[in-house]
């Protein structure tokens, strides 16, 4: 149970972070020379697919991580350190996904739907700019969750 816990664990870090990785580093400059309206769209598709795999992600984070956390480790008493540090920029992850979710997300495409530009445009920055600090936080967060173990 162990063994197949982590093996979730890190698929679904892979996806998530893998994914915003693709979004802001390699889709995000090729698509610069669209004209806006066509370029809101495609963001509004992308995204539309994306964000069920990241909520499936973070559901299979959050019970693969607390399953190895309580049941593998015995709880926070039994976990190393780069344990609890992974488990704080999870959650800020998380939560910073929800807020994304909830707001920015809702209202990016409520703008589109009204066909304001402007405003879609602002809410596209909001989305941008949360997942450059979850990307951050994701790529920090990979490299604490495999190397702790090593840690001396
Ligand atoms: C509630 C939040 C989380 C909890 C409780 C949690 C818990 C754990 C635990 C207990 C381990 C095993 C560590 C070891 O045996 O040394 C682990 C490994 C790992 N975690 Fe997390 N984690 C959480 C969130 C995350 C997030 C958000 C990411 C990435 C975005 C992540 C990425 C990883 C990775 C890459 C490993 C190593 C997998 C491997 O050995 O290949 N974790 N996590």
């Amino acid at each position: 149970m162990a063994a197949l816990s982590l093996a979730l664990h890190a698929l679904a870090s892979a996806i998530w972070v893998g994914g915003m990785f693709f979004a802001y580093v390699v889709l995000r400059p090729s698509v610069g020379p669209l004209e806006t309206a066509e370029r809101q769209a495609l963001w509004q598709r992308v995204f539309s697919a994306f964000f069920p795999w990241v909520i499936g992600s973070i559901v299979a984070l959050l019970a693969s991580g607390y399953w190895l956390l309580f049941v593998t480790y015995g709880g926070f008493g039994g976990a190393g350190v780069h344990i609890h540090i992974m488990h704080l920029t999870g959650l800020l992850m998380f939560l910073l996904f929800f807020h994304l979710f909830f707001v920015p997300w809702k209202r990016y495409r409520r703008a589109l739907a009204a066909a304001d530009t402007a405003d879609a445009g602002r809410w596209l920055g909001q989305i941008r700019m949360i997942i450059a600090i979850n990307l951050g936080l994701g790529l920090f967060t990979i490299a604490i969750g495999a190397s702790g173990r090593f840690w001396p």
